[in-house]
């Protein structure tokens, strides 16, 4: 059975959804989407939860890091995915810059992904400092997803993209983290590329509902990029990604085909051409004088 079997067919579904889920030992399945299509091929696979995902910085506008992309760009991408996404939760990520300087900042940003990306929740990344913006957010009302172990937004170089709580005092500090953005209030948690025994402890650790992306099957969902789950990405994957599916091998394949059948003539045929009656065509062709 999935998350959404008891999902109300009226309106967005708030996290406890999830909350429910965890209490029910059902996996929780989130996709990230970064547009229309894309979050409509998310709701025909009856995910549960949809996240707008920074990750839109690499795999969709084609930037190096994450840090690069604006709240206004991820924005834009939100409100295509708003328009797809019916029944479950919709979950925009707060980018690099956009909450970490002040309380106040962070309120206004999140406040901008609720009203103008239609969000039901938003996400941010980290402990420490960010407790006291997670604990602004949901002050305001604001429903928050923390995010502990690797966080791509500290990340600068492609080295930077390693797995985290792989000595004591690492793991440690992670399933410290997590209890602390649990007691800040977030409703939910995203722990990402961190050996499953230290994610399956950090999630026998809290009570929210946590949810892995390289974390192993010990938590309580799973998380994948779009893109990556489907390839249609180019070069290096992480070890945490299954790809279901060669999507831009067909692209490419479909797209270069219709190239050399226009070089070579065989499009377009008679089947996607317009007709026009015989004689309004000699019409125009005498007005034409041809
Ligand atoms: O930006 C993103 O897509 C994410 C997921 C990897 C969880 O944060």
């Amino acid at each position: 059975m999935s998350v959404s079997a008891n999902r109300s067919a009226a309106g967005p579904t708030a996290l406890p959804t999830l909350a429910e889920a965890r209490e029910r030992g059902v996996p929780i399945v989130m996709l990230t989407a970064y547009d229309y299509p894309t979050a409509r091929v998310a709701m025909a696979a009856g995910v549960d939860v949809v996240l707008v995902g920074d990750s839109a910085a690499m795999t969709v506008l084609g930037y190096t890091t994450t840090r690069d992309i604006s709240v206004d760009e991820l924005l834009v991408l939100t409100r295509a995915a708003r328009r797809a996404v019916e029944g479950v939760p919709l979950i925009g990520d707060l980018t690099f810059g956009s909450y970490e300087p002040s309380d106040e900042m962070a309120v206004a940003t999140a406040r901008r992904f609720v009203s103008e990306g239609g969000c039901d929740a938003v996400k941010l990344e980290g402990a420490g400092e960010m407790l006291s913006r997670v604990r602004a957010i949901i002050g305001d009302g604001i429903p928050v997803v923390g995010h502990v172990g690797l966080l791509p937004q500290s990340v600068v170089t492609p080295a930077g993209y390693r797995a985290k709580g792989r000595d004591a005092d690492e793991a440690l500090g992670i399933i410290a983290d997590a209890r602390a953005l649990e007691e800040a209030g977030c409703a939910a948690l995203i722990i990402e590329a961190v050996p499953a025994e230290v994610a399956a402890l950090l999630t026998s650790h809290v009570a929210i509902p946590v949810i892995g992306i390289g974390a192993g099957a010990g938590t309580n969902g799973q998380v994948l990029v779009f893109h990556d789950l489907l390839g249609l990405g180019e070069g290096h994957v992480a070890k945490f990604v299954a790809q279901y599916a060669q999507g831009r091998a067909v692209l490419e394949d479909g797209a270069r085909r219709w190239t050399d059948d226009v070089r070579a003539g065989r499009f377009p045929t008679a089947a996607h051409t317009y007709a026009i009656a015989p004689e309004a065509l000699e019409v125009v062709k005498k007005r034409l004088g041809s």
